[in-house]
């Protein structure tokens, strides 16, 4: 049997800090039933990778619908993007799907749209200017991300404040304190999302544009196509799994360089080092720090038995903290030069949006320092929402000058 030891993933003691508390699993139970939700959480580096390259023994359906049934019981509709998707399907379903889109979802169609989110950032900065005061959460981080996503999708980019409501919602269902949730207003956002995108993919049906929606419908590799539901699905996915997750890491990476204002200089001086610094602060504060699998069959890892049907937490976030792996973990260094982090995940799941969430990244930090001679923290106080999957801090005001 695997040691249980008693601690709540959602106190507030933890999601301020879980960090304190990864050292202990690591060093002490890096295989343990949480006493909370009843999963193995798993914090070492190479027990996740294990995990996540035994795609026969821990499946993915925990990222679908085996994560509707445990999070969100009350929920009646069947939230399809989450039931029939990429995230939540295992080989051979996802290997064709993944096919599929990743012709469309393309290395070159995201960095052409460099001078949009360029663009889209200086609008945002040039309103938050103007109004005097400065959330980099909510004027900046929370809006880009949902913004961009909208205008590669199609989407009517008026209509963020919407489409970002109901992501979020989304989000808190399946990755929010499940002891503690709105399942009404959930399940009519999920409601309203699903009716608009329909709205949209009948439209692009009837006349195709240039966007990633028309492209999906297009998408097909020699006799196979992907159906109404499958589009629907990964659209709004990519929504959803790009919104949160970049404002996070955003976010992260904005209070990792407030705390090491020698390395925000570094970043002033010579620009050329933020894709460094973005990879270290994806690492050293993991935006989305735990992924689920579900075992398939009874399996041991690390010495530990687990029976078939378990929910297998994997702690990105204390993985990529492993001193087995990185040196001197604890250190934030925009110079460590190394990619081998989880935060975008590893194997046939990698993250299909890094390279989006790495360029809005990029080039919000290049406006913000090309602006700003003086950024500092506004207040000492922050508050994260609580999730075992997120970390992700609920506002972030700075002072610019
Ligand atoms: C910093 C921002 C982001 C983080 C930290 C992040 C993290 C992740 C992680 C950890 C996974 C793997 C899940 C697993 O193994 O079960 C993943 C998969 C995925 N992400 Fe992201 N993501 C980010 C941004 C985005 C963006 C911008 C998009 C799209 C617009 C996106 C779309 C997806 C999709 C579609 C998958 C599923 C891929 C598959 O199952 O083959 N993500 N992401």
């Amino acid at each position: 049997m695997p040691k249980t030891i008693e601690f709540n993933p959602l106190s507030n003691e933890h999601t301020t800090n879980p960090y304190p508390l990864y050292d202990e699993l690591r060093d002490h139970a890096p295989i343990i039933v949480d006493s909370l939700m009843g999963f193995y959480m798993v914090s070492r580096y190479d027990d996740v990778r294990e995990v996540i390259k035994n795609t026969k023994v821990f499946s993915s359906r925990a990222m679908g619908p085996e994560l509707i049934a445990s999070t969100l019981p009350g929920i009646s509709e069947d939230p399809r993007f989450l039931t029939q998707n990429i995230v939540g399907c295992d080989p051979p379903e996802h290997t064709r799907l993944r096919r599929l889109v990743s012709a469309v979802f393309t290395s070159r169609r995201i960095a052409k749209f460099e001078e949009e989110v360029r663009v889209v950032t200086n609008q945002l900065l040039d309103e938050a200017e103007t109004s005097g005061r400065f959330d980099f959460i909510e004027d900046l981080a929370g809006p880009l991300p949902v913004v961009v996503i909208s205008k590669m999708l199609g989407l009517d980019p008026d209509r963020w404040r919407d489409l970002k409501r109901w992501s979020d919602d989304v989000i808190e269902g399946t990755a929010g304190d499940p002891f503690n949730m709105d399942v009404d207003r959930i399940q009519a956002s999920m409601q309203a999302q699903f009716n608009y995108f329909r709205s949209v993919i009948d439209e692009r049906q009837a006349e195709a544009k240039d966007d990633l929606i028309s492209e999906l419908l297009r998408a097909h590799s020699e006799d196979d196509k992907l159906t109404l539901d499958e589009v629907q699905a990964f659209a709004t996915l990519l929504l959803i799994a790009g919104n949160e997750t970049t404002t996070n890491m955003m976010g992260n990476a904005m209070l990792s360089l407030l705390r090491h204002p020698d390395q925000l200089d570094a970043l002033r001086n010579d620009p050329s080092l933020i894709p460094a610094a973005m990879e270290e602060a994806l690492r050293y504060d993991t935006p989305f720090k735990s992924v689920m699998r579900l075992t398939l069959e009874d399996t041991t890892l690390g010495g530990v038995s687990i029976a078939e049907g378990s929910i297998v937490m994997l702690l990105l976030g204390s993985a990529n903290r492993d001193p087995r792996h990185f040196p001197e973990p604890d250190i934030f260094d925009i110079r460590r030069g190394s990619k081998e982090h989880f935060a975008f995940g590893y194997g046939l799941h990698y993250c299909i949006g890094a390279n989006l969430a790495r360029l809005e990244t990029r080039v919000a930090f290049e406006c913000l320092l090309e602006r700003f001679g003086a950024i500092r923290q506004a207040s000492k106080e922050l508050t994260y929402k609580p999730s075992l999957v997120l970390r992700a801090l609920e506002a972030l005001p700075l002072e610019c000058r």
